[in-house]
């Protein structure tokens, strides 16, 4: 059984840079699952598809031409052939993802894509439902949580780092609305699973947090 080490939690608290740090140390596989739904909702977007019509949305998930390239230092995501890395990580996006993220056709109909991602000698998954649904039977299952204030001053540093142009006051509002709907939707809800370590890093480096998942792998 290949191992896969699970990591979930609310937006912008870390994960994505703790996972691409642990799959860079294992030299494992990286599964980036949030960008699926940011690229699935771009493309609906796109092409004028509502965020709530299940059937458009579900066959468009079912055939969605994404691949992920990462031959360059950094993952780059395309579409169709595009690289649509930095049109996916707008809080617009975001925020649109979290939309059709929350309807179970399009669940579903992504669910062996990302399982697919499972491969030798072992993947680190980042998302929502990794260790919940995705990936039951992970041996390992990390959940990081951290204050909303904190986590909206994460994802400012990152779009600045960027060069995406963001209102912190935007950003907090977003993201809270954004957990609201991740949180309480009816299918695969946002929450730990019952045997994840939780960590919260509200008051953590990413050295802090990177350390303590590695005793916990090691364990
Ligand atoms: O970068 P950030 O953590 O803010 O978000 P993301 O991981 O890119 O995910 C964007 C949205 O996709 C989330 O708000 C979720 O609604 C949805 N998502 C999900 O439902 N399940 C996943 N496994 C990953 C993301």
């Amino acid at each position: 059984n290949i191992p896969v080490i699970a990591v979930d939690g609310p937006s912008g608290v870390g994960k994505g840079t703790l996972c691409q740090a642990l799959a860079n140390h294992l030299n494992w596989h990286l599964l980036d699952s949030g960008a699926i739904y940011r690229v699935l909702a771009l493309s609906a977007l796109q092409q004028n598809i509502a965020l709530d019509d299940t059937k458009q949305l579900a066959t468009l998930a079912l055939g969605l031409p994404l691949t992920f390239d990462s031959n360059s230092d950094d993952v780059k995501v395309l579409l169709d052939g595009m690289d649509v890395s930095r049109d996916i990580r707008t809080e617009e996006t975001g925020g649109a993802a979290s939309k059709v993220a929350s309807i179970n056709e399009v669940r579903v109909a992504l669910l062996q894509r990302q399982r697919d991602f499972r491969q030798l000698p072992g993947l680190v998954a980042d998302g929502r439902d990794m260790g919940t649904v995705v990936f039951t039977d992970a041996p390992v299952k990390i959940f990081l949580d951290a204050s909303a204030q904190s986590r909206a001053e994460r994802r400012m540093k990152q779009l600045q780092d960027k060069q995406i142009h963001a209102k912190f006051g935007e950003i907090l509002q977003e993201i809270t609305a954004r957990d609201e709907r991740d949180r309480n939707r009816a299918v695969a809800p946002l929450k730990p699973a019952v045997d994840a370590l939780i960590i919260d890093t509200t008051s953590l480096s990413i050295q802090d947090v990177f350390n303590q998942s590695i005793m916990y792998i090691k364990e």
